[in-house]
């Protein structure tokens, strides 16, 4: 990140926790701690019954809102699915697409995720593409290979210039609530090999792009993984539950603005 000037993210992934109870005490304790921080942008990814009530505690703060999964469609007979539209109206401003859990639990391809990350785009909203190889990749070499692919899928439907007006998230599924996170090298490696084949395809959109490291990022370890050169800052899981975890962890992704 040093010497950039995109400005780091955080987004906390609540995927499916808490309750209105204890979503207001998390927000209650969090939203004064992250207040004063304003050289990072965060968000807040709850379950969808509780968008409506978390946009309200989000008014007056500088926090945005995202959900967590979107339909491919935009309208229509699909019973259960919730369209970028509605999540447009609901105040979303981020909506995560190809999540390792949607894509491993709900056989989500990578034709699908390009799909959904279209209609997020469509709708308003900024995709977060989530993309990352599973620890027998990695062991066979390919996390390159895979990452690429994910990728590609979204770049033939969209082109690269969309694909760069979201956000990327490399979450090593062997790293996603295992407690077992990618040393700041691993990270960063990926994460510059993600930079580098952008810039193959068009160096602006690499140099412009936002690149969020996601998996058992915890307060002791976001700093080592959020000061390399080529990741943005983090989608973090289990540690945005918790108001002071998650508070470190946003302070960790500060930086000094880059003068022009
Ligand atoms: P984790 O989850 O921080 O609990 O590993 C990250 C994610 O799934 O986005």
């Amino acid at each position: 990140m040093t010497g950039s000037n995109r400005k780091p993210l955080v987004m906390g992934n609540w995927k499916m926790n808490g309750s209105s109870a204890t979503n207001a005490a998390l927000l209650r304790t969090l939203l004064p701690l992250v207040a004063p921080l304003d050289t990072v942008e965060i968000a807040i990814c709850p379950p969808f019954p509780y968008l409506t009530t978390v946009a309200d505690w989000l008014d007056d703060v500088a926090i945005s809102l995202g959900a967590q999964n979107l339909s491919a469609e935009s309208s229509g007979a699909h019973t259960g699915e919730v369209s970028g539209s509605m999540l447009h109206d609901l105040c979303c401003r981020f909506v995560l697409v190809g999540h390792s859990e949607r894509r491993a639990l709900h056989a989500e391809d990578d034709e699908q995720v390009a799909k959904k990350f279209a209609a997020g785009l469509q709708a308003g909203l900024v995709p977060v593409l989530c993309v990352g190889e599973t620890l027998e990749q990695r062991q066979r070499g390919e996390t390159q290979a895979i990452v690429t692919a994910q990728l590609q899928a979204v770049v033939k439907l969209v082109g690269i210039q969309n694909l760069a007006t979201g956000v990327i998230a490399y979450e090593p599924v062997w790293a996603i609530g295992t407690g077992e996170t990618a040393t700041p090298d691993q990270a960063q490696a990926v994460h510059r090999h993600i930079r580098q084949w952008l810039a193959s395809q068009d160096p602006a959109a690499a140099a412009g792009c936002r690149i969020l490291y996601g998996g058992s990022v915890k307060a002791d370890n976001a700093e080592a993984l959020f000061t390399q050169p080529d990741i943005d800052g983090g989608l973090i899981g289990g540690a945005s539950l918790d108001a002071t975890s998650f508070a470190t962890i946003c302070r960790a992704a500060q930086r000094e603005p880059v003068c022009p």
